[in-house]
């Protein structure tokens, strides 16, 4: 493939953002059926609309050529994807990249956390909504609590630079373990972020105006217990992160719907269908499909395709707001 480097290795949109940071979603498939993320019964994509591995790995070559340092793998989940582990391999490989990350629901992490860590993987996050198994099978509708916390534990034994819990709180469902998921994480010495239910695809389970939890409540019943300091280092995105008092655990709030914090965007998202997604709440996309199959050997056209994608990165996205454009796209369409 002819993979020259463009003159200029930055990506920066027209409001002047620098893109370093790429979430690949590798999958549309999962072996759990979260109540927020997708339907029941859910129909995924054909094999001839997702990109092969080696389709995936040419974009990931193509945005650290341009200058991403950051890439995370996500799904769906990406541990189900058959060969994934020779996908990370070549990521892992390529030169000048930073962080290499990867998004779990850990049911497969127990056998492969020694294989990511080996790949090149450095930092993993597990969403975890619960340590109750009734309610942890409620929430992913298929989930074994069980396996996730041995898949944890086998991760946690590898080192690596990261790990993080993911938790999205539901009013009425998990609320009331907003203590016990810190908790764990503090016990685990990991850290944990909570995370804002987003109004993507129709999901029939709830309504989410009913369920959603704002991340103000959140914070109130952790500091009535837990004095936190707000930690001043920079993470571009709609994140806060706290010290907890006694504790090595990293508190993150991620509040993409109680907070708008676009302007400090850093990122852009990849469909396993091979659609740019310049937004996570907005449809703007660029289709990158057409050009790997028409176009298989050039890799420069892959690149000037991407650049150019970043003129119609949106300002902002607008959950929830009268008039707001609905967002039809399923989280495992997305990539978390
Ligand atoms: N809103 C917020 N978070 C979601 N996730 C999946 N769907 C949604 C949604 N609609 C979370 C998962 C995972 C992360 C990648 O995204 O729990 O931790
Ligand atoms: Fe699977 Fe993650 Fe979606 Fe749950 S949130 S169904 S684990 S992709």
């Amino acid at each position: 493939m002819n993979s020259t480097v463009l003159p200029s290795t930055n990506l920066i949109d027209k409001y002047g953002r620098h893109i370093d940071y790429v979430r690949l979603s590798v999958t549309d498939r999962c072996d759990f059926r979260c109540v927020y993320c997708m339907s029941e019964k859910m129909t995924f994509l054909p094999r001839n609309q997702v990109l092969s591995l080696e389709e995936i790995f040419k974009v990931a070559q193509a945005f650290s050529q341009l200058g991403v340092r950051k890439i995370r793998l996500t799904g769906g989940e990406p541990l189900v994807r058959s060969n994934i582990l020779s996908l990370v391999q070549n990521i892992g490989l390529l030169p000048n990249l930073d962080e290499l990350l990867i998004t779990t629901n850990a049911s497969h992490l127990e056998e492969m956390a020694g294989a990511l860590k080996a790949a090149g993987v450095t930092r993993i996050n597990i969403s975890l909504d619960s340590l109750n198994a009734a309610t942890f099978k409620e929430m992913t509708r298929t989930g074994d609590l069980g396996q996730v916390l041995r898949g944890i534990e086998a991760a946690k034994a590898q080192n690596f630079k990261g790990l993080r819990l993911n938790a999205v709180i539901l009013k009425g469902r998990n609320d009331h373990e907003i203590l016990d998921l810190l908790h764990y994480a503090m016990q685990m010495k990991i850290n944990i972020a909570f995370i804002e239910e987003m109004p993507l695809g129709d999901v029939s389970d709830h309504d989410r105006l009913e369920t959603s939890c704002s991340n103000d409540d959140v914070r109130r019943v952790i500091e009535a217990v837990h004095p936190l300091t707000e930690l001043s280092m920079q993470t571009a995105g709609p994140s806060r992160y706290f010290s907890v008092a006694g504790s090595e655990t990293r508190l993150g709030f991620i509040s993409p719907v109680s907070h708008n914090f676009c302007e400090s965007c850093n990122r852009v998202r990849v469909t396993v269908e091979g659609r740019l997604l310049l937004c996570l709440g907005n449809e703007h996309s660029v289709d990158l499909r057409t050009i790997l199959r028409d176009h298989p050997d050039d890799g420069l056209l892959l690149q000037q395709t991407i650049r150019n994608a970043m003129d119609i990165k949106p300002l902002r996205h607008y959950f929830y707001e009268k008039d707001a454009p609905q967002v039809v796209r399923f989280m495992n369409m997305t990539g978390g």
